[in-house]
């Protein structure tokens, strides 16, 4: 396979071609978005939500009305047809370019077109793109024939669910910015197909024709409906552009291969997993293969982003995502964790675009491997399980889709494997009653968030109905006793629990904090006669019943019974990181202004996360005063104290509360008891919050903010330790710098100065370097460029010379000399991988075009270039080759 332009080369191109068009190129932001709409980062557009609607577009205090990213987007609504088709990506890169009330539809399509089209960046054949617009937008169809020259009948027109986006907002949301949009098509030729575009208006399925870009027009923010039904779209202050193009669809276009799965990206690693398992990449099985390889991206980078395997939200997401992904590696026959080793091939392959793969890629593969490990465990729960269904079925008998279903839903047993195993016992599963109950959970889980029809978990909630608040007694007791309400399955109210079965268990009476505002849900033990089990997780519903997901491990757990719930120690640490949230959130508040406002939080055992409105990068400085002012108020170990009250005496005592969040009459409001002084001024913290706290501040111990990044545009993140976590991460700190000493021969205080000096060091050599180059064209080109060959063609004098060990730069400069001093027309040098054409202004004007003269060039050479008329530059795989054409190219 050539690889024309590898994905990375595509992504780099796009995003200085909009920056040649004055655009800001700003880093991909945290597939974790502070948006509360959706889990994930879902279009590259997410974090600039606020400037659509008209917050300034000031970015780290850049102030730029276009913006470009490589944006990492999670989409999850399908991922059932990962891997089942070729085209679905569970992860995938955005490329965007953005206007904030600045260009709009003429300057999008046509830089569109440029892009494309033009030889200096992909120059894809004009003549095989295709678009679809809104019904009646007339200037989107005069901008595509009259100004780009598209033909008429490459266009076709679609209603809102084609060409809206987000897809039907005007009638269904979700609100906020949204408008009518224009697909760019690409026709891959009738090796994929043998449809025709017109058909395409009725199918809108295709392999050949394959959807590359949306440009989206977002000028109205949709809100709610009217109350007659009509669809209400307000115009948003200023007319916008959001486009995205997904690199997985452009790179298979650009290198003309079949699916995402054989690009320079997924290719290695779905070769790596052939190896692993020893099943090759072919037939039904290769399945398999591709929801490995294409899963294995998604949860690295999720996790890379901070957020950690667990039985609620992201972290279930995530979960879920490895858990398909290792039940196909079981599928493969690989028994053993196996997938963790796959994560160095994702990193080497986009760590340079996302350095935080780079940057935890430990801490992912670790995450990676322990999670197989429990998974496989598990796995075996369900064969055990399956086994004891199907010892007591008579052979013929019919397996019911629903136990399938429960298989795969709480074991992650895949309904292949199912299949398989009964098959021994001469037993079928109906297929089509699993496949009913798979769409249900579907269902319910697209039914969560219709924002990009990303989702959430829904659970079972009809067997919830009806069940007693439950009492919560934990901010003080973190062991209390309660009775058994409710054992609920997927789907079903259960009577009783055996040993190795997972439900959610509902008591009366719990001492196990539900997650909510921020903080986990607690984890524990369930401890009664007979029998105990693990608490995995604790959720609860609107209403306040109390959801523990439970993992019986001895006796059988029934309804009725009284269980001893004991909270596991990890809750010492989140009351830690609770509190210090709060006190980080007051000290922010003193340190940035009270222009900080609370946007998003997370509190877990091992560190705490805190989204907050701010428009820069915090400095050094600021970091030190707000971890300064958190010590002190540790240091003082004032007492912490919760009440409740009315919501209008909370807020006449000065209590914070979050900008839009709902609030009951009364509300707990949680208070720490004494101030300390910032700038002359006392600062205190009170807070309305139902999440649970240390007793005393000193309980905090040691406090460290680990950093701030951007999250969206104008939000910030910190991240921040408390207490062991804090200390141990410290230390790891000083043990590595200790480290690097060593290795350098010198103390952790001598660091600065030896890295400034080994610096110094390496600019010098660096020179060195630039001039021995120089002085080896120079030689190589003899006086006057007198080793260059020159010979009439086409009537222009072509001077062409060969360099050995030179590119880039150099053979720039090389040309340049050749065609100053040899009187050539034209000048062809040629470096190891590198090809640069010059030609005077006077072969321009005769008609010499470098541009056209190198693409021939760099085709016999096995590479791709183009350019101006009078300078060219290509990269090829055999410059030999290229100078070889040389003759023929006229
Ligand atoms: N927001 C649009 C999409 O996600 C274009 O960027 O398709």
């Amino acid at each position: 396979m050539t690889v024309s332009l590898t994905t990375a080369q595509i992504r780099e191109k796009y995003l200085q071609f909009f920056e040649s068009k004055g655009h800001l190129r700003l880093p991909s932001y945290s597939t974790v978005a502070p948006d509360p709409t959706t889990l994930f980062t879902v279009a590259g557009m997410q974090p600039f939500k606020e400037q659509f609607m008209g917050a300034p577009a000031v970015f780290d205090g850049v102030a730029n009305k276009r913006v470009t990213t490589a944006q990492k987007c999670l989409r999850i609504g399908d991922i059932e047809n990962v891997g089942r088709t070729l085209r679905h990506c569970s992860l995938l890169e955005m490329l965007g370019n953005f206007s904030f009330g600045d260009y709009f539809k003429l300057e999008a399509l046509t830089w569109a077109w440029e892009f494309l089209t033009s030889p200096e960046w992909l120059g894809l054949d004009w003549s095989r793109l295709y678009v679809t617009i809104y019904k009646d937008d007339e200037e989107a169809f005069r901008i595509w024939t009259e100004v780009n020259g598209l033909p008429a009948d490459h266009i076709l027109r679609f209603d809102a669910d084609e060409n809206f986006w987000p897809a039907n907002a005007p009638l269904e949301g979700p609100n906020g910015p949204c408008g009518p949009c224009s697909e760019i098509f690409y026709d891959r030729g009738p090796k994929y197909g043998d449809d025709t575009w017109a058909e395409y208006a009725e199918t809108r399925e295709s392999a050949r024709f394959l959807e590359i870009w949306n440009c989206v027009f977002p000028q109205f923010d949709r809100q709610d409906l009217a109350a007659d039904g009509t669809p209400v779209l307000k115009d948003l202050p200023f007319k916008n552009i959001d486009t995205g193009m997904g690199l997985e669809r452009i790179a298979t276009v650009v290198q003309d291969v079949y699916d995402f799965y054989s690009n320079d990206v997924f290719a290695p690693i779905v070769a790596r997993i052939a190896e692993l398992s020893g099943k090759p990449y072919e037939g039904p099985q290769s399945v398999s293969h591709r929801v490995v390889a294409e899963h294995l991206r998604s949860v690295s980078m999720v996790l890379a982003d901070g957020t950690a395997f667990s039985n609620t939200g992201r972290g279930y997401v995530v979960r879920k995502i490895l858990r398909r992904a290792s039940r196909h590696a079981y599928l493969l026959g690989l028994r053993e964790p196996a997938l963790y080793a796959l994560v160095p091939l994702v990193v080497q392959s986009m760590g340079e675009a996302y350095p935080e793969l780079k940057e935890h890629q430990a801490k992912v593969e670790a995450a990676v491997r322990g999670e197989e490990e429990r998974f496989l465990k598990t796995l075996e729960g369900g064969i055990q399980r399956l086994g004891g269904l199907l010892s007591g079925m008579e052979r013929g008998a019919v397996l019911s889709g629903q136990d399938a279903f429960v298989l795969y839903d709480t074991y992650g047993f895949p309904v292949d494997l199912t299949m398989e195993i009964a098959e021994e016992y001469g037993i079928t599963v109906d297929e089509a009653g699993y496949a009913e109950s798979l769409e249900n959970a579907q269902e319910i889980a697209r039914a969560g968030s219709k924002y990009g029809k990303s989702e959430l978990f829904g659970g079972n909630q009809e067997a919830l109905e009806g069940l007693p608040r439950t009492a919560f007694v934990g901010y003080d007791d973190l062991s209390a006793e309660g009775e058994v309400v409710a054992l609920v399955g997927v789907g079903e109210r259960l009577a009783h629990l055996p040993a190795g079965s997972e439900a959610t268990v509902v008591l009366s009476r719990t001492p196990f904090y539900a997650e909510g505002g921020g903080e986990v849900g607690d984890t524990g033990r369930l401890e009664w006669e007979g029998g105990a089990g693990v608490v995995r997780d604790t959720r609860k519903t609107p209403q306040g019943v109390f959801l523990h997901d439970v993992l019986v491990e001895e006796g059988e757990l029934r309804e009725g019974v009284t269980v001893r719930g004991v909270v596991s120690g990890d809750r010492r640490a989140i009351e830690r990181h609770h509190t210090a949230t709060h006190l980080l959130h007051a000290a922010l508040r003193a340190v940035l202004g009270s222009g900080v406002a609370q946007k998003g939080s997370l509190v877990a055992a091992d560190r705490l996360r805190f989204d907050f409105s701010h428009a820069a990068a915090l400095t050094a400085e600021e970091v030190a005063a707000v971890e300064t002012l958190v010590s002190r108020w540790v240091s003082a170990n004032f007492p912490v104290t919760w009440q409740e009250m009315p919501i209008a005496e909370a807020k006449a005592a000065g209590a914070t509360a979050l900008f839009g969040e709902k609030y009951g009459e009364t509300v707990r409001v949680v208070k720490v008891g004494g101030s300390v002084e910032y700038a002359g001024e006392p600062v205190s913290s009170m807070e309305l919050c139902g999440g649970a706290h240390v007793r005393r501040t000193g309980d905090i111990g040691a406090f460290v903010i680990l950093g701030d990044e951007n999250v969206a545009a104008g939000v910030r993140r910190v991240e921040a330790l408390a207490g062991d976590a804090a200390t141990a991460w410290v230390r790891e700190r000083l043990n590595a710098a200790a480290r690097v000493a060593g290795l350098l021969n010198t103390s952790v205080d001598g660091l600065e100065a030896r890295v400034g000096g080994l610096q110094a060091q390496l600019k010098a050599a660096e020179k060195d370097v630039v001039a021995v180059k120089r002085q080896l064209a120079e030689a190589q080109m003899g006086g006057g460029g007198g080793a260059a060959q020159t010979r009439d063609l086409g009537g222009f004098k072509v001077a062409a010379l060969k360099l050995a060990g030179l590119e880039g730069n150099e053979l720039r400069g090389a040309a340049d000399k050749l065609l100053d001093q040899s009187g050539a027309d034209l000048v062809v040098v040629a470096g190891e991988k590198g090809l640069v054409v010059k030609a005077t202004k006077d072969a321009v004007g005769r008609g010499a075009h470098a541009g056209q003269l190198i693409g021939k060039l760099a085709a016999a050479g096995g590479g791709k270039g183009g350019g101006r008329p009078d300078m060219a530059q290509a990269g090829v795989t055999d410059a030999d080759a290229a100078l070889g054409a040389l003759d023929s190219a006229f």
